[in-house]
């Protein structure tokens, strides 16, 4: 039989119940960081999209009609392109980057 333990704030708790609870305490620590960790990587971080375009404009805002699209147009989504509002595929430099996985946003019309 062991003898109980009495810590600082009066709880017991005897050795054999220590060497379980300590192992349990580990293991329950590590699960909840790598669970914060995982569920961390799946929600959206905050901070600045925007990083050079037009950033003396309270809102950069673009606009074309549908008829000068023609067959296809490719909008820059990263906001790294030197063509903005139009994708250069700088988005894959960023992606490399960053481990970002973001790309253009592609309207075209239904193949006739
Ligand atoms: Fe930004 Fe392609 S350059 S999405």
């Amino acid at each position: 039989m062991t003898m109980p333990t009495l810590s600082s704030t009066g709880f017991r708790i005897s050795k054999d119940q220590l060497i379980v609870a300590v192992p349990v305490a580990v293991v329950a620590a590590a699960g909840g960081f790598l669970l914060s960790s995982y569920l961390s990587g799946r929600s959206c971080k905050k901070g600045r999209v925007n990083t050079c375009i037009s950033k003396d404009s309270p809102k950069v805002v673009h606009s074309c009609d549908m008829e000068d699209i023609g067959t296809k147009a490719v909008y820059c989504r990263c906001w790294k392109s030197k063509k903005f509002p139009y994708c250069d595929g700088a988005h894959a430099k960023h992606n490399e980057e960053t481990g970002d996985n973001v790309g253009p946003l592609i309207i075209k019309k239904r193949d006739a």
